[in-house]
């Protein structure tokens, strides 16, 4: 068996080529080296599905600290970091802000942010047809809609001031980008991240003396179970906030918009029946998750089809390697809104495996999952149905190179054309 296993060169890892399509040689890995450790950097990789699924939901022996190395030496500790008592403290008092009522009270604020958006965008292509007599409109969806919306969603939920949006703008990307970057990255990230805390350091005196009904306001004086967060944790959580509810849900509505564009009869079926868009988000968060996978420490020796990985290791729980794997799902390179084997429902942080059907793995699994994937998916949603509503006909501009996102360091842009009449 050993002997007719394929060789993977571990170079791959680090090209251009994985870059642009890691799918080929994570099906490899899920074939013949379901627990890979690659000799260059140490590191191992999980690929298979039930898998991923079992080392998400182990934290006894998974440890989230890997977390603190790239997210938290940016933004300071948060509870993304941090295992057993000392997370749960911290996601019991920001989890319960994103689900539920509290998600339904800030719908609003996600329509009236669409709609402002749309309205600034409609007006401001009325006036370049009318100035150049065009007859087709232009939107690039990601700087004039995807990086826009989350970004203005967070603004309101942390009553920050909208007027100054273009300066969170260019922090949260900075910040993201210190997160995996070059040293030169890392240091402009936390610059970006210092300032935002400067930035935050009164309005939080300011809210703790005279709390509003903004989130900050609420986290400040919030205690559950005796535990009040620290003002170096909201500040750290409020980093959190504005790259994982921004710098994420960016990347998902740009990738529902290519995977539906590039599949002309799924972009049709959404236009007849826009109910559809709920699955067509679940299918493109398996398809196109914005994370490609997250790490893990473990925390004693663990065996996994016959390999033993030593306490103390970095492990990379591949979500793109889970999500496509064909053990799981059928034809799994193929978008596809209709398909039976996918939860096209609401994800579960327990995970989901019912009646031939299994969730999606984008958000992570178990006590890490992700706080805001009910924000994010009202989000793409909604912002989705109205911005179809006013562009007609939209396809790719020609001469662009679509591709779908992932979170990287490279500029972006997914430029399309739409009738203008
Ligand atoms: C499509 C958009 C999003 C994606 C793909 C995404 C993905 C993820 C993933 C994979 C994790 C798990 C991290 C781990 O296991 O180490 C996570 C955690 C988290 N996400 Fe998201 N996220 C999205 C949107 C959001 C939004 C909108 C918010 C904020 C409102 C948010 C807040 C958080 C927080 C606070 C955690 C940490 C939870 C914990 O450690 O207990 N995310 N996210």
């Amino acid at each position: 068996m050993t002997a007719t296993r394929p060789t993977i060169d571990a170079d791959v890892f680090t090209s251009s080529e994985y870059a642009a399509n890691p799918y080929p040689t994570l099906k490899l890995l899920r074939d013949h080296y379901p627990v890979y450790q690659n000799p260059r950097s140490g590191m191992w990789m999980i690929t298979r599905y039930d898998d991923v699924v079992a080392c998400f939901r182990d934290s006894d022996r998974f440890s989230a600290s890997p977390n603190g190395l790239t997210i938290g030496a940016v933004f300071g500790p948060t509870l993304m970091e941090y295992d057993g008592d000392e997370h749960t403290k911290l996601r019991n008092i920001v989890a319960p802000e994103f689900v539920g009522l509290k998600l339904k009270a800030l719908m609003p604020v996600i329509v009236r942010n669409t709609m402002a958006l749309i309205e600034k965008f409609t007006t401001s292509q009325a006036e370049r047809i009318a100035r150049s007599a065009a007859s087709v409109g232009e939107i690039d969806i990601v700087d004039d809609f995807a990086t826009r919306l989350p970004l203005n969603v967070i603004l309101d939920v942390l009553d920050l001031p909208q007027e100054a949006h273009e300066m969170f703008h260019t922090w949260y990307p900075a910040m993201m980008n210190g997160i995996n970057g070059s040293p030169e990255h890392r240091a402009l990230g936390v610059a970006a991240n210092q300032a935002y805390h400067d930035y935050l350091d009164p309005l939080i005196e300011r809210r703790a003396r005279n709390p509003g009904a903004d989130l900050l306001s609420r986290l400040s004086v919030a205690e559950v179970d005796g535990h009040r967060m620290t003002k170096d944790e909201i500040k750290s959580f409020a980093s959190l906030l504005l790259v994982a509810g921004a710098e994420t849900t960016d990347k998902a509505i740009a990738n529902l918009w290519y995977q539906l564009l590039a599949n002309p009869a799924q972009w049709q079926a959404v236009q007849r029946d826009p109910e559809l868009l709920e699955p067509a988000f679940s299918e493109m968060m398996r398809v196109h998750p914005p994370a490609s996978g997250q790490m893990r420490r473990t925390i004693v020796d663990v065996t996994l089809h016959d390999v033993t990985i030593p306490a103390g290791s970095f492990v990379n729980l591949s979500i793109y390697g889970a999500n496509r794997d064909e053990r799981v799902f059928s034809n799994p390179d193929q978008f596809d809104i209709f398909r039976d084997d996918l939860n096209m429902g609401r994800e579960l942080r327990s995970g989901f495996q019912k009646d031939g059907r299994s969730g999606h793995l984008g958000f992570g699994l178990g006590k890490h999952f992700c706080a805001g994937y009910q924000l994010a998916r009202a989000e793409t949603v909604v912002g989705t149905r109205e911005l179809m509503k006013v562009i007609r006909n939209p396809r790719f501009k020609p001469g662009s190179k679509p591709t779908p996102i992932a979170i990287r360091l490279q500029p972006w842009s997914l430029p399309l054309e739409f009738d203008a009449a």
